[in-house]
């Protein structure tokens, strides 16, 4: 099939190289030159495991083509993924739909012959009304059809996620668009992806729920985990002994700092203002998102405590600061809170990410980048697991304190509190005896 992607970004450059990787002809578009000219120079713009040999594999059979040229890519293509950011707009936090309405306004001008424009990027359901009427108001004749089809991947196993997926679902109010839509994901339903269609605001409506949905499970984990260090029970049992029930589920489950990351965060917030729109008080997901935010600050004050109250002039070290593994991303992660705060208490931060530095602590003057493990734990009071990279699973924590002995806060429960205890380290984990 001949496809159009248009934006550049996660969402559009993973699908996009996903869909030519499947056979189909695509068209990526953005109207950032740089960006195109980076691609079309074999430079990717993002970090995704798997990405950057994807696109090369998909270019070079000439099944991908990046461009700036939206009328050329519309033309040609019979179906359009929108796939442009959607971001927090405001203090109440609904969804910034500029850039979707944009690129809709435009690629209308293009539309020569049948076409099915379908949003992939996660907009507020009745979004694709909104859509037909712009494109109506430029067409006379119906040339077209607006589906919702979300993605649900995750950063850092997206290419997995696609190739796989749970489901796929297709909200169409047409059964001409639904077979389209359904004869081009063939090819993952054949290897058992579920297919799963309903009407557009219904699929448009599944995005939200189910982030939400996800955001609630990791929180309300979060708050077990507090009672469990109060009443002595450990949390991972209790996340096997709930998740064994098939009714809930055993994915989600594990407690950390606090969801980040641009999904979740803004997602929430989207379906609290689309709640309040339509005049439906969605209380569990306002008090979902008041929960992840103060768990921040108690993770911080938990820092606090370890150190007996002295954070001036302690030596803290951050192993991971993006919000979860195998991305870059630093969007909503929790150490842009917890480092700014221990700095400004008179902490110096040592901390090493695989991904490498941070701009979002240049401007902290006791806040370093160190290249590697040992150089980021020499010689500091407390070290903190704040994402759970792989690197960090087996540290061997007796040569890393040759210099220094150092107290362990672990926020991802990578090691056995048991094990930890035996050797001899101060350590510290979120809802177990420590
Ligand atoms: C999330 C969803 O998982 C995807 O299905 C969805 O497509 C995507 O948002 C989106 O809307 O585009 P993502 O934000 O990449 O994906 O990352 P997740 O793996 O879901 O993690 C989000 C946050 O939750 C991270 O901070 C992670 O550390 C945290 N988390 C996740 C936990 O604290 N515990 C868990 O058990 C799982």
């Amino acid at each position: 099939m001949k496809i159009c992607v248009i934006g550049a970004g996660y969402v559009g450059l993973v699908s996009g190289s996903c869909f030519a990787d499947l056979g189909n002809f695509v068209w990526c578009v953005d109207k950032d030159k740089q960006k195109i000219d980076m691609l079309n120079n074999n430079q990717i713009p993002i970090f995704e495991p798997g990405l950057k040999d994807l696109i090369n594999k998909n270019y070079s059979s000439g099944r991908l083509k990046f461009t700036t040229n939206l009328n050329l890519a519309v033309k040609n293509s019979d179906i359009i993924f929108i796939c442009v950011g959607t971001p927090t707009s405001n203090k109440k936090g609904s969804a910034d739909l500029r850039y979707v309405y944009k690129v809709v306004a435009e690629l209308s001008l293009y539309i020569n012959k049948f076409k099915i424009i379908v949003t992939k990027s996660t907009v507020p359901v009745t979004t694709g009304d909104k859509i037909e009427k712009i494109i109506l108001k430029k067409k006379r004749k119906k040339l077209f059809e607006v589906v919702s089809n979300p993605e649900f991947l995750r950063e850092g196993e997206a290419i997995r996620d696609f190739r796989f997926p749970d489901r796929i679902v297709i909200g169409a109010n047409s059964k001409i668009a639904t077979k389209k839509l359904k004869s081009l994901y063939d090819p993952l339903i054949k290897k058992g992806a579920i297919f799963f269609s309903t009407n557009r605001r219904g699929a448009e409506l599944i995005k939200y729920a189910s982030n939400a949905f996800l955001a609630t499970k990791i929180s309300f984990m979060n708050e077990i985990s507090n009672l469990c260090e109060k009443t002595g029970v450990n949390v991972e049992d209790v996340s096997i002994g709930i998740g064994l029930d098939k009714r809930i589920g055993s994915r989600f489950l594990r407690v950390g700092p606090a969801y980040g990351g641009s999904c979740f965060p803004k997602d929430t917030k989207a379906l609290t203002f689309t709640g309040t729109l339509f005049k439906t008080d969605l209380s569990i997901i306002k008090s979902v998102i008041k929960s992840n935010e103060k768990r921040r600050i108690f993770l911080t004050e938990r820092v606090k405590k370890i150190l007996s109250n002295k954070i001036k002039n302690k030596k803290i070290t951050f192993l991971g600061v993006t919000f979860k593994p195998n991305t870059d991303d630093m969007r909503q992660s929790s150490s842009l809170l917890m480092i700014p705060y221990l700095h400004e208490r008179g902490a110096k931060i040592n901390y090493y990410d695989p991904s490498g530095e941070k701009k979002e602590f240049s401007r902290l003057k006791n806040v370093f980048f160190c290249n590697d493990i040992n150089e980021a734990c020499e010689k500091v009071d407390l070290v903190i697991i704040h994402t759970e990279w792989d690197e960090f699973k087996s540290l061997d924590f007796k040569k890393l304190y040759r210099k220094r002995k150092f107290k362990i806060y672990d926020m991802r429960n990578l090691y056995s509190p048991r094990d930890m205890k035996k050797q001899g380290f101060s350590y510290h984990s979120i809802g177990r005896q420590n």
